[in-house]
């Protein structure tokens, strides 16, 4: 098993050199381009790794032969599949090609974009041996060297990219891929806080919802940064730069009042009915505190960013309080 891992990072190796020497010559023109359209700098695509997968669908399965691999073993890498009567078909063809690395720069997968709007947009490797999408971070390599206090947590390859590149090198992705305890307690060996910056569509507000708890789960202080009116990350610095977004970090909001604000949204504050139901929410939420300082300083940051007495509120949460 151990001979396999070891056999699995090998060739996952050779395949990312691979990608990368057809990125730097002459047949990957187009996909160079395209990164070079994106915004990247040479430097940042050596760093990442990056590479292009060719056109020809069993190009890579070629070289991979030549190599001296087996069927059987390149099938089980991921890389290949191998059909009895198509015969071997490259997992990724004519895509960009982001290696994924482990925390120790070995590379265990791959994350292959297409240049413009084809579909589907992102195609990543299987899961293997080596590769748990549940339990690696995109970026991680990098930010673990960073000497910053907390963690940038974002969606996607390129929004980890452009942060890193823009002096954001604490930046991490958990790759479409829901957040987990295993991406939780990994992030708590290298850091006591994290701030979250998904895109701010209604699934990356959706994301951010289901990732707090698991975060705070893991003993995480969880802050959310602000990307609006910009989607995600990668928009935000190309739009803005990266002074405007070091503002939003420093105006990151505690997940508390980020979940509220959300909750908030799903009520129509001019209807009373409404309104009550939602300060009902609120109150069962700030019951989820029960160190009394702390749900007290909460319970009195919420009165006061929505209007509401003080008294009233907490008379709601000491009833539900007194029902469970
Ligand atoms: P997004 O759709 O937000 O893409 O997916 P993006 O990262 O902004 O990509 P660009 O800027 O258009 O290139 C976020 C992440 O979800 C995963 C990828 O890891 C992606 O970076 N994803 C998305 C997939 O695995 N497959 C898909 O088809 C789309
Ligand atoms: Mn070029
Ligand atoms: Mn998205
Ligand atoms: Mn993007
Ligand atoms: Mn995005």
């Amino acid at each position: 098993q151990s001979d396999m891992r070891a056999r699995l990072l090998e060739v996952n190796k050779q395949a990312a050199k691979y990608f990368y020497y057809q990125l730097i010559s002459p047949r990957g023109q187009a996909a160079h381009d395209y990164l070079v359209q994106r915004g990247l700098t040479e430097e940042t695509i050596k760093q990442f790794g990056l590479g292009y997968s060719n056109k020809y669908s069993d190009d890579l399965y070629k070289y991979l032969k030549g190599q001296g691999y087996e069927d059987e073993f390149l099938k089980t890498s991921g890389l290949v599949t191998i059909d009895e009567r198509k015969g071997a078909t490259d997992k990724f063809w004519n895509r960009v090609m982001f290696p994924i690395m482990d925390a120790n720069h070995r590379v265990i997968g791959f994350g292959g974009r297409v240049m413009g709007d084809g579909m589907p947009k992102y195609v990543n490797s299987p899961e293997t041996l080596i590769f748990d999408k549940s339990r690696n971070l995109y970026g991680l390599n990098f930010a673990r060297a960073s000497r910053k206090q907390y963690l940038l947590i974002c969606e996607g390859y390129m929004d980890v990219i452009a942060l890193h590149q823009a002096g954001f090198t604490n930046a991490v992705a958990a790759l479409g891929t829901a957040f987990t305890i295993f991406h939780a307690n990994l992030l708590k060996r290298y850091t006591n806080e994290v701030l979250l910056t998904f895109d701010s569509d209604s699934a990356g507000t959706q994301a951010a919802l289901r990732a707090i708890p698991i975060l705070k789960e893991a003993g995480l202080t969880v802050k959310v940064i602000n990307m609006k009116p910009y989607k995600d990350p990668d928009e935000f610095i190309k739009a803005l730069g990266a002074e405007e977004y070091a503002k939003r970090i420093a105006e990151a909001r505690n997940s508390f009042f980020f979940e509220i604000d959300v909750l908030q949204s799903e009520y129509d504050m001019a209807d009373p009915e409404q309104k009550t139901k939602f300060f009902h929410e609120t109150a069962k939420k700030l019951l989820g505190f029960t160190e009394e300082l702390e749900r007290n300083f909460y319970l009195d940051a919420v009165a006061k960013n929505y209007q509401i007495d003080v008294e009233q509120l907490r008379k709601v949460v000491n009833k539900l309080g007194s029902q469970i």
